[in-house]
């Protein structure tokens, strides 16, 4: 434990004021040392009181977004999802970090935490764009033995797991669901639907192997303002809550199901034991949809998907299904967004 976790463990634990002389003493370090990690705390967005005489108090944390490895490592409950956990300020992708830490050895669960990206990647080679101190961005490392086919529909085991950690958290506030196959949208007041969560799993391979697989997942939480490109389609957990929301419960939220989903989704090797469940999340259910296929585009009705995640399209022209395999062609609702 750094000092900088002591002093917030010793303030936590207290029943009132904690005196500089006890943090200087149990620390073994100077008064300005001392008053030097108070400030970091402050900085950090813990309301500490300094009062001459008495010390030191925490005020109370309640409903604050304080975002950081203490109040992370505080919240996680998994056994494997999770940790180690590097958190960072700032970054430039923590899908790019969890590369580079695999190659440094990291085991599978590993998770890189971030509070901004400089060069945060989307799918289709698209930027992510990644401000500062309101989102969660994070990555997850996994070196599973599965056959490499299998690594699309990680994609949407992660995205039923943030689905669902929503639901939990605010499912009373507001409607969340799954747009196929991995973007998470919500709605609130009854409006259309906004996409709040974007995921992106990326492969290396050894030979005809997987090497390691990361799942990098990006949820715009308390985020109010957007790029005018996308103001259409991104929305935040704030903007529909009206309130903020603190990253650190969510993220927590997300890796204890993400642990539970990627256990049963493993032993199957195929999305059978998820599939019932997705589906009651798929916004796309029963909704007219656009196959962009380059080759032979076509309308249809989306009506679930198969143990492999692919969507299944029932075509306009002849009532035939379609599965629509994970990045090969893109879906477009008929009527807006979904
Ligand atoms: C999408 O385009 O919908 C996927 C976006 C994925 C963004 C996340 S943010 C954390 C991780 N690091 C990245 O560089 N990208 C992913």
């Amino acid at each position: 434990m750094d000092r900088k976790q002591e002093v917030l463990r010793q303030l936590r634990e207290a029943d009132g004021y904690v005196s500089g002389q006890q943090l200087c003493g149990t620390l073994g370090v100077s008064r300005t040392a001392v008053w030097k990690i108070i400030n970091r705390l402050k900085e950090d967005g813990y309301p500490i009181e300094a009062v001459t005489n008495k010390g030191y108090r925490l005020l109370s944390v309640e409903g604050r977004d304080l975002f950081n490895r203490e109040e992370l490592e505080r919240r996680l409950t998994t056994r494997w999802a999770g940790h180690p956990l590097i958190y960072s300020e700032e970054t430039g992708s923590t899908n790019a970090d969890i590369f580079g830490l695999s190659d440094s050895g990291y085991p599978q669960g590993t998770l890189a935490v971030t509070s901004k990206q400089t060069t945060g990647k989307g799918r289709r080679g698209r930027t992510w764009i990644s401000p500062p101190g309101v989102n969660i961005y994070m990555s997850i490392l996994l070196k599973p033995d599965f056959r490499p086919e299998t690594a699309p529909m990680l994609t949407l085991v992660m995205a039923l797991s943030v689905f669902r950690a929503c639901e939990e958290l605010y499912g009373n506030e507001c409607t969340f669901g799954i747009k196929w196959p991995n973007d998470i949208v919500v709605s609130a007041r009854g409006e259309d639907y906004h996409k709040i969560c974007g995921i992106l799993t990326e492969m290396r391979m050894e030979e005809k192997e997987i090497r390691d697989i990361v799942i990098g997942i990006g949820i715009n939480v308390n985020q109010t303002e957007f790029p005018e490109e996308i103001r259409q389609t991104a929305g935040s957990l704030a903007l529909a809550l009206g309130r903020e929301v603190s990253r650190a419960d969510l993220t927590a939220a997300v890796w204890r199901y993400f642990e539970e989903y990627y256990e049963r989704f493993a032993g199957a090797q195929t999305l059978k034991p998820l599939r019932e469940e997705y589906e009651r999340a798929l916004v796309n259910r029963g909704r007219k949809v656009r196959v962009l296929d380059p080759s032979a585009p076509f309308e249809g009705t989306a009506v679930g998907i198969n143990d492999l995640g692919e969507l299944l399209v029932q075509r306009d022209a002849d009532g035939g299904l379609t599965p629509i395999g994970t990045g090969e062609v893109s879906v477009r609702g008929v009527m807006g967004y979904v």
